[in-house]
């Protein structure tokens, strides 16, 4: 909006407003640097571990979003603070531009009957886990370990976020584990675009 606006007036001060969100993203540069990612989050973002959550498909802004709290220190983690400090704007844009190249494809098990969905959560994540809004990130097939720590974090505070640190707040452990168990038993994998 304000680069539009900006543009509007003559795109004289465009360079002075950049964003990471507006450098244009390589996703051929971000499979390369991907390497780098490939042991945690495979090189088409399905995780190889329960702590690790699937990237591949998620929205480019989600993963942008999240690579530069973690490299700013409004998120942290052992693991990704670390991958994150050593990344430039440049190369976040790269690697949100690769993972969010894939196609995410989230189908219910058998025994899951939609009508079950948990209704405070599919208006954004969806009753499946692929997420309906740019901000918020598939759910579907992560780990029931994985979407337990992120809902505990928000509850403590740990991860901040307007909208999750209040839903969290109000859950239970025990509702905790069922949205979990709900998400973790969609199958999800990625199609690779090449
Ligand atoms: C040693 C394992 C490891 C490596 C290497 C690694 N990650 Fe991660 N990544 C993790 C873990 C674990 C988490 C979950 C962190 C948490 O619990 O908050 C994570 C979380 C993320 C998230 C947040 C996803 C979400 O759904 O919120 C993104 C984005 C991400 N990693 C991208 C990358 C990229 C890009 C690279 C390579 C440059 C990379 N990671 C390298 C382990 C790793
Ligand atoms: C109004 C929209 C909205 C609703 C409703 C909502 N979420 Fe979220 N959720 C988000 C957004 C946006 C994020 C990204 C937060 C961030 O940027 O750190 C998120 C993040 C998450 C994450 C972190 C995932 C990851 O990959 O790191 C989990 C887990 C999660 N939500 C679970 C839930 C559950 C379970 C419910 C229902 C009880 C729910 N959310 C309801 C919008 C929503």
């Amino acid at each position: 909006m304000l680069k539009a606006c900006i543009l509007g007036l003559g795109g004289v001060f465009l360079g002075q407003i950049s964003l990471a969100e507006d450098i244009p993203g390589d996703p051929e540069a971000g499979r390369k640097l991907a390497g780098q990612c490939r042991t945690c989050h495979g090189i088409e973002g399905m995780a190889k571990m329960p702590i690790v959550p699937h990237i591949g498909g998620e929205n480019p802004a989600y993963i942008e979003h999240q690579l530069t709290a973690f490299r700013d220190g409004r998120r942290v983690h052992e693991m990704m603070s670390v991958v994150a400090a050593n990344l430039d704007d440049q190369a976040i844009a790269d690697l949100a531009a690769w993972y969010s190249s894939q196609t995410p494809v989230a189908s219910l098990s058998p025994g899951q009957d939609p009508e079950q969905a948990p209704e405070a959560c599919t208006a954004c994540h969806g009753v499946d886990g692929i997420a309906l809004m740019d901000d918020a990130p598939n759910l579907a097939g992560e780990s029931v370990m994985y979407i337990d720590t992120q809902l505990k974090a928000f509850r403590t505070g740990k991860r901040q976020h307007d909208i999750m640190s209040e839903i969290a707040s109000e859950m239970s452990n025990d509702e905790i584990r069922a949205v979990a168990d709900w998400y973790s038993s969609v199958k999800f994998e990625v199609e690779a675009v090449n």
